[in-house]
């Protein structure tokens, strides 16, 4: 029996809704960012986001059923993203998602955003296959070893900044503007990797964890020394390339570590040109296969909740509609 979903996301700056058809027939997909609300405080304002959050939701939920000519009560179940992230975001999109479900008598589901991130590269599959997970965000970096759905196995995670955050803060300190990861990226494209050495932390180290804020260091102590103009596109490739050989070598090392042979980047830092490519050369030299999720999948969006909530809601697994948020979730959690 085909079930319709509609899944809303507001844990940081996006108010996103989607609703959709089994495991991947997209009916609408609704995304508004608030990034330039938060642009002009330099990074995203938790209360300033709720309140956004609650502003637009009206017009995306109506938008979503508009588009896919639905109304609510033509909606088998409602799921929300209720952990990680921002309290006050997640609490708006809950409540509403619960509203909805309690209104028209459907069962809601509580999501998990990094499960949403996890699985956003098999998105339309029943069941994702065996493979090597790596979550790139603006709040996460984090490899995990994947046997199916609900069968994940922490393996690392950064001991401080994100990937995207290193990107943010270096960025800022670039004077590029928040958030900054895809401008370092443009730069980047005509700059010259080689000309500046930034340290690769814990590139060596035998773990499979992760550290980024010596990088940002590194590059703020070098700016502070003062750099030209012309020398943006080589100091942004020089950076970018540190990140990139840390993530890239340590995805590699856990795909072959496992025995994978299908390995995934996801999250907003997946766009990156630079750590496709490499990630992509790296990989299919080891006969491994890099898998991706379509950009509208990339960044947050409603879509990857969706896609998650239907793979818990044909396993039966609902949420009780008083599913309390948990902003602090500890992705060791999501190992069952
Ligand atoms: O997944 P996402 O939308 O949000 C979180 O869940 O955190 O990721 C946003 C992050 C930001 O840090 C942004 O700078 C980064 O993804 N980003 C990029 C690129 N596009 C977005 N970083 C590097 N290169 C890009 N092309
Ligand atoms: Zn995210």
């Amino acid at each position: 029996m085909s079930t319709i979903l509609l899944a809303v996301e507001t844990s940081c700056d996006e108010t996103s809704a989607a609703i959709l058809q089994d495991h991947g027939t997209v009916l609408a997909h609704v995304i508004a960012s608030q990034a330039a609300t938060h642009a002009a405080y330099g990074g995203v304002v938790p209360e300033v986001a709720s309140r956004s959050h609650l502003e637009a939701l009206p017009s995306v939920i109506g938008g979503a059923l508009q588009s896919a000519g639905l109304r609510a009560d033509e909606i088998d179940a409602f799921a929300a993203t209720t952990s990680p992230g921002l309290a006050p975001a997640l609490l708006i999109g809950a409540s509403v998602a619960k509203g909805l479900a309690l209104g028209a008598n459907r069962p809601f589901l509580a999501m998990n955003h990094l499960e949403g991130h996890l699985l956003s590269p098999f998105f339309g599959l029943a069941e994702p296959p065996a493979h090597t997970a790596m979550i790139v965000s603006g709040g996460h970096t984090l490899l995990f070893d994947v046997t199916g759905f609900g069968r994940y196995e922490l393996l690392g995670r950064t001991l401080d900044d994100a990937a995207g955050e290193a990107f943010d803060k270096v960025a800022k300190l670039l004077g590029l503007g928040y958030p900054g990861g895809a401008e370092i990226d443009r730069l980047a494209r005509t700059g010259d990797a080689s000309r500046f050495d930034f340290p690769r932390g814990m590139q060596a180290s035998p773990d499979l964890n992760f550290s980024f804020s010596g990088l940002k260091t590194a590059v703020r102590v070098f700016l502070e020394r003062g750099f030209e103009e012309k020398d943006l596109p080589d100091i942004c490739a020089s950076f970018q390339e540190s990140v990139v050989d840390v993530l890239v070598s340590k995805l590699r090392r856990a795909a072959k570590q496992k025995g994978r042979t299908i390995a995934t980047l996801s999250g907003g830092v997946s766009s990156n040109g630079r750590l496709q490519a490499r990630a992509k050369e790296r990989l299919e030299r080891e006969g491994i296969e890099l898998r991706l999720a379509g950009p509208e999948l990339r960044t947050d969006n409603a879509l990857m909740i969706a896609y998650a909530a239907s793979l818990h809601l044909a396993q039966g697994l609902v949420s009780s509609p008083t599913a309390d948020i948990r902003p602090d979730f500890d992705p060791v959690l999501l190992c069952r």
